[in-house]
């Protein structure tokens, strides 16, 4: 199975939109496990309307070790399987307080799921804290979204720097994370953003996507699970697809 974050310290980058536009594609060439591990819970209103369904079985319960992760895996379209969050999943900086072990979490998690997947794809939140810890941890590849704007840019750097010290438990875990950044909203009659474009290229030099996710009104929030969510033949459909077969490359 190969694990995938997206993350970054900016709130409002396309984190979610990505994460179930990668997911939906990745489903489509193999089994696919998306996880929502951002308490803020986004991604997870998107797949399921009806809260009471999931009440005691999202990934917050497993972090605690009151379910097994398999107890919280729900079907969410053909090949795409989803693990929901919640808001309670905010405590868990002070619940897992004094766990020696408390970044290893969701790596330990998955290692429980790694033979049923081909593909995880993580949603984090949008800090350094334990959950996005955990995410990068636990991960083959962390896709940082961005903005082309100046704040966006600076937020990579900060990102980048934050979850440096994560790399050190790869001595434990076999994995070493590969990093990539993907602009996302991008708005081609915007002046400013080309420029902003070519300065994050500039920046972070290898690290930057080819295919670049522009604005569009295609991009609607609507169920991952009716299929509605990235109309076929769109252009961010398309886009979002020629980002997998990018990724796919460097897995
Ligand atoms: N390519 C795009 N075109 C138009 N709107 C977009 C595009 N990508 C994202 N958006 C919109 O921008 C907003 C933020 O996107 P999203 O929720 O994916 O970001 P996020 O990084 O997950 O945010 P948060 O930090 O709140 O979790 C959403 O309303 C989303 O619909
Ligand atoms: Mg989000």
């Amino acid at each position: 199975m190969k694990t995938i974050s997206f993350a970054s310290l900016k709130g409002g980058v396309g984190k979610s939109t990505s994460s179930i536009s990668a997911a939906k594609i990745f489903s489509q060439e193999g089994k696919t496990l998306l996880i929502d591990i951002d308490p803020r819970t986004a991604t997870t209103s998107h797949v399921f309307d009806d809260i009471e369904k999931i009440t005691g079985r999202t990934i917050h319960q497993a972090m605690k070790s009151e379910i097994s992760i398999s107890e919280c895996v729900f079907p969410a379209n053909k090949n795409l399987y989803f693990i929901p969050s919640e808001m309670e999943l905010k405590l868990i900086e002070v619940e897992l307080a004094a766990h020696p072990n408390k970044s290893l979490i969701l790596f330990e998690l998955l290692q429980e799921v790694e033979d049923d997947f081909d593909f995880c794809i993580i949603d984090a939140p949008n800090d350094l804290g334990i959950l996005s810890n955990n995410a990068v941890i636990a991960s083959d590849l962390i896709v940082f979204p961005t903005q082309a704007e100046k704040w966006s840019a600076r937020a990579i750097s900060m990102t980048l720097a934050g979850f440096e010290p994560c790399r050190k438990v790869g001595r434990y875990t076999g994995k070493q994370f590969e990093a990539r950044i993907l602009v996302t909203d991008f708005e081609e009659n915007r002046d400013i953003q080309a420029v902003m474009l070519n300065a994050i290229k500039e920046e972070f030099q290898g690290m930057v996507c080819d295919t670049v996710i522009h604005h569009s009104i295609d991009v609607t929030r609507t169920y991952a699970q009716t299929g509605e969510f990235l109309p076929k033949g769109s252009r961010p459909e398309r886009e979002y697809r020629a980002f997998v077969s990018e990724i796919r490359g460097i897995l």
